[in-house]
């Protein structure tokens, strides 16, 4: 059985990749500082080592790294709109920390580390799908952040021989992705405002489109990532090759959730992609990924879970 170190794991996505890897009957170990995740998003998952810290303090990376033989470095402040307000602390949390895991991994010996990269590096480059080998063009302090840990992975493979592959996500959605914050993700939004009887709100004309992809295809291509011959040194896109406009996603929740009425509108937000979709065929070629879970089977699992959360609080 393999140590995998889970950064971040108390998070969203995080908790999916520890709970699939305990269910593997992997070891798993998790530290993440509570700043965006929960304790709670673990609470089902048995054996789970927990360490509660900052990964941009250096000592900590070093002690949560100990011992491990993979790294997937989840931990992140994933916001765009946060990062605007607030550069300085998304980048101690997306460029300082990174750096810091890397460097303990390269000290320990690490075998692998994945990175969970960002769709937002590629920014305003028009032609869509993205492909890898596209020029990046990020629009945003997070976009930046993102593209950067990426290129310390790359650096640090090239320069150390530390094993590294980065996954670029696209607009990841499903359980446990929390709709507390203004800042979260734009599905989680509109399920709970429409759970709850409100008017969601879209930024923009709503003809905006994104690749939203649903978690449990993530953290098939993450793990397919920490054991590809082939795919280090590389970063590659993971998520469904589809795109849905604002407007869309807004009707296909509202049908699914039994709501009604029209969603109100606002400026567009700064730091705002336009287009957004995914050329796969990287991940296909280097992982061997297929995204198994379709768009709309994806939001309905989504929902069902919102739904039996708010019972679970209500
Ligand atoms: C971006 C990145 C994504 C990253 C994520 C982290 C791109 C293409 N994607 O996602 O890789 O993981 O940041 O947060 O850059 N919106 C509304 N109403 C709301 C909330 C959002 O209309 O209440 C709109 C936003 O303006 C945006 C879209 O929905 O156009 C998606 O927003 P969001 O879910 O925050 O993610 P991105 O910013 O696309």
């Amino acid at each position: 059985m393999a140590l995998y170190l889970v950064t971040g794991g108390a998070g969203f996505i995080g908790s999916h990749l520890a709970e699939e890897l305990a269910r593997r009957g992997e070891r798993v170990r998790v530290v993440d500082n509570l700043v965006t995740g929960r304790r709670q998003n673990l609470a089902h998952v048995p054996g789970v080592e927990f360490i509660e810290g900052d990964l941009a303090e250096l000592g900590v990376a070093r002690r949560a790294v100990a011992g491990a033989d993979i790294v997937l470095h989840q931990a992140a402040i994933p916001s765009v709109p946060r990062s605007v307000e607030d550069p300085l602390a998304s980048h101690r949390a997306n460029i300082d920390a990174t750096l810091n895991v890397l460097v303990a991994a390269r000290d320990a010996r690490v075998k692998r580390v994945v990175y969970a990269g960002s769709s937002s590096a590629y920014g305003e480059t028009p032609v869509l799908p993205k492909v890898e080998t596209m020029v990046t063009a990020p629009l945003s302090p997070y976009a930046l952040q993102k593209l950067v840990g990426e290129q310390y992975c790359q650096m640090f493979t090239r320069l150390y021989g530390l094993e590294t592959v980065t996954i670029r996500y696209f607009n990841v959605f499903g359980p446990r992705q929390d709709p507390s914050s203004p800042y979260s993700g734009v599905i989680s939004l509109f399920i709970s405002a429409l759970c709850e009887g409100r008017q969601p709100t879209i930024y923009g004309d709503g003809e905006q489109t994104r690749d939203f992809t649903y978690v449990a295809n993530v953290v098939d291509g993450v793990l397919r990532a920490c054991e590809a011959s082939g795919a280090s040194g590389e970063a590659i896109n993971v998520a469904t090759g589809g795109r849905i406009s604002l407007k869309a996603l807004y009707r296909t929740v509202r049908d699914l959730v039994g709501g009604r009425g029209e969603p109100l509108y606002a400026a567009p937000r700064a730091g705002d992609v336009r287009d957004s979709q995914a050329d796969i065929g990287k991940a296909r070629r280097l992982l061997g990924y297929e995204p198994h879970v379709g768009f709309e089977e994806g939001l309905r699992k989504t929902v069902d879970w919102f739904r039996a959360s708010q019972v679970a609080v209500g």
